[in-house]
């Protein structure tokens, strides 16, 4: 089994992202978060673009022990100074070299032959060796190389004394089999070189085509020990390999790549939520690995699977990532086998197959009316169904909340909420006031359910256009060092907000009565 090094540049190819760019505690909070999740390198900035990147990488360097901690120059004396006057902080620090070797970037963008840009960059490392030992070289745009011409580079790089060899498939043009077999012959002809056995080959896969998960993978099954890759795959255009996606993807099949990485995968989750919110990314919702819907099953052919055997549609145990469990949301397309264990959670279990046939029928109803089935929809359903056959629900069977009105005032001085809601025949109205119109509310719908539940994640996201437009709220809460999700989706987001955190609660009364 290879040990596989895991280089993690979210905070320089990630905040190239528009609109991404991080504060000096922002990029220092994520680096933190880094060396908890536990990559080997850190690329922290490239100090010579600003002062404000100079010092955020020199604040890095200084913080954080454990990871190598790298800034980026081009393969000149002024940008090689600044990275080392920045690292140099650092435990472990390297100087990270950049110089093209394409075609394109050698006639068009430097306008010089071929030699005179190889020189430059044994010229740069030889510089760089001067100020520290550690010298990565990555020969940019090396997919778009001629072979020979590449190779050379790389063998007189290493000459001069470069530690680790980069290879980038800069704008995302490689398919995975002809990159594998380009790392196969550079790992086969630096192995084979003097000291070459003691270079690190490394890969930075770009994802334009969405290969760079694919390119990154082939490339350690054929010889690269690391790979650069960056938080929720963010990065230039269409982004980066992304970390969770290599890490998970090398454990699930860790045999067939016969390599691992470090990484502590229970802090996945807590990591890209870290990213997403400082930087103001949002996460595509499937995203692989760290997607809302990532473990989240709606088919009830799926649904049924999972609830005989997660082994079934489940190769990665949410818990690995970081999170605390599958979610099974109730929509039309759930099964009798989802929409039963659902019935039986909330206390209802002594429904004949006849009775819950019926149940069944006016859930289908419903949810061809309606996105997402709730918690109180399908309470209702079967407490009504109950009642008309005057069949009184089991004393212990879970009251649930249901919102019946509300009304919220948004102020700069005093936001201020008021609402109703019923449980049982108990009807409770609560007024309350926050830092803005839902805290407003959530306070108030804390003190009429009396639950200790804090909120740990709040987003919204509209899901349709025009006047008509649906907001999606999704939260996560936490109860007695559980975390429960729910979502609402509603045309009015303070309707949506208000119905998801009684979901939640109605989660955790249903789980609690039981
Ligand atoms: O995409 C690229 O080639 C880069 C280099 C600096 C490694 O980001
Ligand atoms: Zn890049």
């Amino acid at each position: 089994m290879n040990r596989i090094y895991i280089f993690d540049t979210t905070l320089r190819d990630g905040e190239q992202v528009p609109g991404a760019k991080l504060n000096l505690n922002e990029k220092l909070r994520i680096a933190k978060q880094l060396e908890l999740l536990g990559v080997d390198f850190i690329e922290a900035g490239f100090p010579s673009s600003s002062r404000g990147d100079f010092e955020a990488v020199k604040a890095v360097a200084q913080a954080v022990t454990k990871p190598v901690v790298t800034g980026l120059a081009r393969a000149v004396k002024d940008d090689i100074d600044q990275v080392y006057q920045s690292v140099k902080y650092a435990q472990k620090p390297l100087i990270h070299i950049v110089l093209g070797t394409s075609n394109v970037h050698v006639e068009q963008k430097f306008k010089k032959t071929p030699e005179q840009i190889m020189q430059m960059g044994v010229d740069a490392v030889k510089y760089a060796k001067t100020l520290l030992p550690d010298v990565q070289y990555s020969t940019e745009d090396a997919s778009r190389s001629e072979f020979e011409y590449l190779w050379q580079t790389v063998e007189a790089v290493v000459k001069a004394g470069a530690t680790v060899i980069n290879i980038p498939d800069t704008v995302g043009y490689a398919v995975p089999e002809e990159f594998g077999e380009l790392i196969r012959k550079i790992n086969y002809r630096l192995r084979n070189m003097e000291n070459g056995d003691k270079v690190m080959l490394s890969v930075h896969c770009h994802n334009d085509t969405g290969l760079a998960t694919a390119n990154s993978l082939i490339a350690v099954k054929n010889g690269a020990n690391r790979v650069e890759c960056t938080i929720n795959g963010i990065g230039e255009r269409a982004g980066n390999a992304a970390l969770e996606e290599i890490v998970m993807g090398l454990k699930v099949r860790e045999n067939y790549y016969q390599g691992y990485t470090e990484i502590d995968t229970k802090q996945i989750k807590n990591t890209s939520k870290m990213v997403s919110s400082l930087m103001g990314l949002d996460v595509q919702v499937n995203k692989a690995i760290t997607g809302d819907n990532a473990f989240a099953h709606s088919s009830g052919i799926h649904q049924d699977g999972l609830l005989k055997s997660r082994q079934v549609y489940e190769i990665i145990d949410p818990q690995d990532v970081g999170i605390e469990d599958m979610e099974l949301v109730l929509t039309a397309r759930s099964g009798r086998h989802a929409v039963k264990n659902t019935v039986e959670s909330m206390g209802f279990h002594d429904l004949s197959d006849d009775d819950f046939e019926q149940v069944h029928q006016k859930f289908l109803e419903l949810a061809d009316k309606k996105k997402e089935i709730y918690y109180h929809d399908l309470y209702y359903i079967v407490k009504n169904f109950l009642e008309s056959k005057e069949i009184v629900p089991d004393a212990h069977t879970a009251k649930i909340y249901e919102l019946v009105n509300y009304q919220v005032i948004s102020s700069d001085i005093f936001p201020s909420a008021s609402v109703k809601v019923k449980c049982g025949d108990e009807v409770v109205v609560k007024t309350s006031t926050g830092n803005g119109p839902v805290d407003a509310l959530y306070t108030a719908i804390k003190e009429i359910v009396n639950m200790p539940v804090s909120l740990l994640e709040y987003k919204i996201s509209s899901i349709s256009q025009g006047e008509e437009a649906m907001g999606r709220v999704r939260i996560q809460v936490k109860f007695e060092d559980k975390t429960y999700t729910s979502s609402a989706t509603d045309v009015d987001t303070i309707k949506a907000s208000a119905t998801a955190l009684l979901n939640c609660v109605n989660q955790i009364k249903i789980e609690n009565a039981n």
